[in-house]
C-alpha cells in the first residue's frame, strides 16, 4: 500500500491502456487522476473501472489486499491537465501511439511540472530519443510499455532516452513492482523494444512456414500454444537452453552447430500480403470469425485464461 504521503499518479489519456494502468496502480494503493481531452472518456473510463473491479472481486480475482470499493475511491477524474498534476509523483501518459500528438503532450507537461515528477509514455514503439529531445525535464522521462491486457500480463518494458536519469529507472521500476507488475529494464533504446522484436522474429519464421507449405496456419498456432508456450509462461528461451541439457555450456557445445545450420536456412522479411495473408485469414476466421462479437468473445475468453495463469504462476512462483 502506497504511504499517505506519496503524491499520486496521473494518467493522461483515458482509453484502453489508461483505464488499465489506472487499475493497477489503485490495486497498489495510489491515489490515480485520469485525464482525457474527451470529458466523455473519462466517464467511461470511470464506469468502465467500476465495472469491471466489480467483477474482479466477485470471481477473487481483484488485486491488492484493498476492496473494489476502496481502490474505486482511490480513482478521480480530471478535465484540466495544470490541475491534475499538481504534486503528481509519476505520469503516466496514454494517448494514441502518434509521434507528433505524444511529443506536444510533453511539450505541454514540460511547462507544469517540477523536477519531482516521472514522465512515463506506454509508447509500444516510439523510441525515447524521438520523443524527449527537446524535452527540459528529459532526466525524468521514459517510456514504459505495458503489455495488453496490462492486468493479466504483468511485463513492463522500461526504456530510457539516452539522458534519462538512473534515478528515473530505478524508481519507476521499484513502483512497477509495488503495482504487482514485472518490469525489466531496456538498457539501451532499440527500434521494437525487446518484446516486439522477440515477437516479430516468431511471426517471421511462422509466417514463412505457412508461405513454403510447410504447415497449416491452425497447427502453426498450436506449436506455440500447446507446444513452446507451455514452457514460456514460466522460463524464457535462454533458461529453456540451460534446462534442456546440463547447462548453458553444455547446450551450446550439443546443440550450437544444429541451431546455426537452421538459422542459416531462414528467409528474409516477409511482405505479409497477397495469397498467404487470404490463406491464413482463412483459417483464422475459421476458428474465430472477424466480427466485433465473434472477436470481442474470444479476448473475453483469452483474458479469462491469462488470468487463471496468472494465478497459477502466482502459486508456483512466490515473488
Ligand atoms: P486508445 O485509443 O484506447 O486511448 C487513447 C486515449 O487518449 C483516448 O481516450 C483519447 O481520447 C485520448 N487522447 C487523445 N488525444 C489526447 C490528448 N491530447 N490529451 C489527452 N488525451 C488524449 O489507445 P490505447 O490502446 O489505450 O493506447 C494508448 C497508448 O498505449 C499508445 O501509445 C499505444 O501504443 C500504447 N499501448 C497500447 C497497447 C494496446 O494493445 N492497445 C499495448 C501497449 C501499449
Amino acid at each position: 500500500m502506497a504511504s499517505p504521503a506519496a503524491g499520486g499518479v496521473v494518467i493522461v489519456g483515458s482509453g484502453l491502456i489508461g483505464r488499465s494502468w489506472a487499475m493497477l496502480f489503485a490495486s497498489g494503493g495510489f491515489k490515480v487522476k485520469l485525464y482525457d481531452v474527451e470529458q466523455q472518456q473519462i466517464t467511461n473510463a470511470l464506469e468502465n473501472i467500476r465495472k469491471e473491479m466489480t467483477l474482479l472481486e466477485q470471481s477473487g480475482s481483484l488485486k491488492g489486499s484493498l476492496s473494489a470499493e476502496q481502490q474505486l475511491s482511490l480513482i478521480s477524474g480530471c478535465g484540466n491537465l495544470a490541475e491534475a498534476v499538481e504534486g503528481a509523483m509519476h505520469i503516466q501518459e496514454c494517448v494514441p501511439e502518434n509521434l507528433d500528438l505524444k511529443r506536444k503532450i510533453f511539450a505541454q507537461l514540460d511547462r507544469i511540472v517540477d523536477e519531482r515528477v516521472v514522465l512515463s509514455s506506454s509508447s509500444s514503439c516510439l523510441l525515447p530519443s524521438k520523443l524527449f529531445t527537446g524535452v527540459a525535464h528529459v532526466k525524468q522521462c521514459l517510456v514504459a510499455h505495458p503489455v495488453n491486457p496490462p492486468y493479466y500480463v504483468p511485463l513492463v518494458e522500461l526504456v530510457p532516452h539516452p539522458e534519462t536519469a538512473p534515478a528515473t529507472m530505478d524508481r519507476t521500476y521499484a513502483l512497477m513492482r509495488k503495482i504487482g507488475q514485472s518490469p525489466v529494464r531496456v538498457l539501451k533504446e532499440i527500434d521494437g523494444f525487446v518484446l516486439n522484436r522477440l515477437q516479430y522474429a516468431i511471426i517471421s519464421e511462422a509466417w514463412r512456414l505457412v508461405e513454403e507449405g510447410i504447415v497449416s496456419p491452425n497447427d502453426l498456432d498450436l506449436v506455440m500454444s500447446d507446444g513452446l508456450g507451455m514452457r514460456y509462461a514460466f522460463i524464457g528461451p535462454l533458461e529453456t537452453m540451460h534446462l534442456n541439457a546440463e547447462g548453458m555450456v553444455s547446450y551450446c557445445d550439443r546443440y550450437s552447430e544444429g541451431m546455426k545450420r537452421v538459422l542459416k536456412t531462414f528467409g528474409p522479411v516477409p511482405e505479409f500480403s497477397g495469397a498467404t495473408v487470404e490463406k491464413v485469414n482463412q483459417d483464422m476466421c475459421m476458428k474465430v470469425p472477424d466480427d466485433p462479437e465473434h472477436l470481442a468473445a474470444r479476448r473475453q475468453w483469452r483474458d479469462d485464461c491469462l488470468m487463471k495463469l496468472a494465478k497459477l504462476k502466482h502459486q508456483v512462483q512466490p515473488q
